[in-house]
């Protein structure tokens, strides 16, 4: 008898709450493909899935495809947390904003996975931005660097990034600028030795208050903003957001929280900052 293919579409999605999310593990437009070949029934299932969040807040995205980091990469790599959902969340918020901007040189300080700047890149390319801005990834963490390289080659913008390892700022040039910075820095509040381990210890260990790599990023960043530009940084409720906000103020830097979300017991949030007399004329909206 001649092979007879039978086509079966269906919508499948599965969620699981994550805390104050849910993730969407979704089996999105799969095909069963029944084929009868002498008497004996083949079953193919073809499906395409995607991983999507949003938060409590209705805010949701897309994350890139990080196939290529393993249990064993995330070792020594941050995996993708709620913090970073947020940052990426916030960004969709601002996409806009930032693409109207056009920034032409994206920092992003401890990129980890890298994939808070490679969904940046791949959501200003959907917006046919014509020239999609270069990005330096800059990480502590060696193994970070060569992680988020590759998820950036993995999601088709490998040649717009480039990576250094380094402390903050000290493997750049003093007069280097940038358009943009974004940084989700380790924010957990840590003894002193933790914050000596490296690897993936230097991801979440922020000394006292979680606030030591923060404060010496503020202290360093203002340096390496070019005119007109702005950062996003994400901080905890332990690490006194309206200090860092103090901080910033002092360095003549105006502020407005994009996003906040509560994650188990922390209350996160990603603020933007930006130089007083660039921008909005209304500074300090929230403060
Ligand atoms: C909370 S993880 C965030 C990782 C990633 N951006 C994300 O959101 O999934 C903080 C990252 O900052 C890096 N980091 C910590 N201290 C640093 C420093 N002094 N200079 C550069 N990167 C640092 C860590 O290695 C880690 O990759």
């Amino acid at each position: 008898m001649a092979p007879v293919p039978l086509v079966v579409s269906a919508h499948i999605a599965v969620d699981t709450p994550r805390n104050n999310e849910v993730r969407h593990d979704g089996i999105h437009d799969a095909f069963v493909v029944l084929l009868e070949i002498n008497d004996i029934v083949f079953i193919f299932l073809l499906c395409e899935i995607s991983a999507e969040y949003h938060g409590t807040d209705g805010v949701m995205s897309c994350l890139p495809c990080l196939d290529h980091l393993s249990r064993d990469d995330y070792a020594d790599v941050y995996e993708p947390s709620e913090d970073t959902f947020l940052f990426i969340d916030a960004l969709d918020k601002e996409l806009t904003r930032i693409a109207d901007a056009k920034p032409t040189r994206i920092l992003e300080m401890g990129p980890g996975s890298g994939c808070i700047s490679v969904h940046l890149l791949q959501q200003l390319q959907k917006r046919a931005v014509q020239c999609l801005p270069s990005c330096l990834l800059i990480d502590i963490n060696p193994k970070a660097v060569t992680a988020a390289l590759k998820t950036a080659a993995c999601n088709g913008v490998g040649q717009h990034f480039d990576g250094l390892q380094g402390d903050l700022f000290r493997a750049i040039r003093p007069r280097q600028t940038f358009d943009m910075m974004l940084f989700n820095p380790p924010y957990v509040p840590s003894p002193a030795e933790e914050m000596c381990e490296g690897g993936i210890a230097a991801a979440w260990a922020g000394g006292v208050d979680g606030r030591e790599v923060i404060d010496r990023f503020i202290q360093q960043a203002p340096d390496h903003l070019a005119d007109g530009g702005c950062i996003y940084l994400l901080s905890e409720r332990r690490n006194k957001p309206e200090e860092i906000r103090q901080l910033f103020k002092q360095k003549g830097f105006c502020s407005e929280e994009v996003l906040h979300r509560r994650a188990q017991n922390e209350l996160l949030n990603v603020t933007r900052f930006w130089r007083v007399g660039w921008g909005e004329s209304a500074c300090d909206v929230n403060s």
